[in-house]
């Protein structure tokens, strides 16, 4: 595997290979690498010849109060296990080679109505910050294909319209959820929890499960479904964000002749805000 840091030395790379006329793939990530991300590493090597993953802290999706300075940097270890799933270039910038004029408002982009729901309207500036960064390394990396976990369902279709408005000649595919063996989605985010709130943490998938079952036996009452969920979880420790019964295409809510619906979650356990969903 290849690691390049710069910009001039990414495109230089990848030029080759679309001269050679071979497919490009991307996962882009945050790094602090578990088995959820390696998933979409392998997923997307089986769709592309060659795949290339980045690994960059995006400053522009933490807002001030967020975790942006502690968010765990693990690079080398990182860059092991890209190598081990076959990844042949990993792209690590540093912040100034991606956002060049510090202290200055960039160029941003906003998708509306979908980034202000769920997750969006708990942290207003996110999916604007992942939508900005994920064009900019689309830019760069110009990939064929590009892989996001269904863990992130809302930033997987804020993406998705993001490509679609913007007629951007890339295709997005989605990666299944890997969870721990008791169920909790992985996310780097799990180091935060203590190891009493780790024992605690499956509940939030284990009520998406409760809501869904109720869903599939014919409870279509959605408030009512979410309202027990949300004093489950408080009950259980958590402080949830949001428990809500969604259209998976749109994340609008869903009617009574809706059937391809999704259950999304964001629950604050100590230090950790997880997120979780699961389709119905
Ligand atoms: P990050 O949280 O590092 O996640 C990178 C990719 O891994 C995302 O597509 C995410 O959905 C996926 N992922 C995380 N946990 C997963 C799990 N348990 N199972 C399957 N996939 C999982 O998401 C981001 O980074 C950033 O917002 C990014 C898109 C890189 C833009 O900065």
């Amino acid at each position: 595997m290849q690691t390049v840091h710069g910009i001039d030395e990414l495109r230089a790379v990848v030029a080759d290979w679309r001269q050679a006329g071979l497919r490009v793939g991307f996962v882009p990530t945050m790094g602090n690498l578990h088995a959820g991300h390696l998933s979409l590493m392998t997923q997307c090597g089986g769709l592309a010849d060659k795949v290339v993953a980045s690994v960059f802290v995006n400053p522009l999706q933490f807002a001030p109060d967020e975790d942006y300075d502690s968010y765990p940097r693990t690079l080398a270890a990182d860059s092991a296990l890209l190598a081990g799933v076959g990844v042949d270039l990993l792209f690590a910038p540093p912040a100034s080679a991606i956002y060049p004029r510090q202290g200055e408002e960039s160029t941003r982009i906003h998708v509306p109505e979908l980034e202000s729901e769920l997750c969006g309207q708990f942290r207003p500036t996110f999916f604007s910050g992942v939508a900005t960064v994920v064009n900019l390394l689309f830019n760069l990396v110009q990939p064929d294909i590009a892989v996001f976990g269904e863990k992130d369902y809302q930033q997987l279709l804020v993406l998705r319209r993001m490509v679609a408005d913007l007629h951007m000649p890339v295709e997005l595919v989605g990666g299944a959820i890997v969870r721990e063996p008791d169920g909790l989605a992985m996310s780097s985010r799990n180091a935060y929890l203590s190891d009493a709130e780790r024992r605690n943490a499956p509940a939030l998938h284990q009520a998406l499960q409760q809501a869904a079952a109720d869903i599939r036996a014919g409870d279509h009452d959605y408030a009512a479904i979410a309202a027990r969920a949300m004093q489950g979880l408080q009950a259980a420790g958590f402080r949830p964000d949001y428990f809500s019964v969604r259209r998976a295409a749109d994340l609008r809510a869903p009617g009574a002749a809706d059937q391809d619906l999704r259950l999304l979650a964001a629950a604050w356990l100590g230090k950790a805000r997880l997120i979780d969903n699961i389709a119905i």
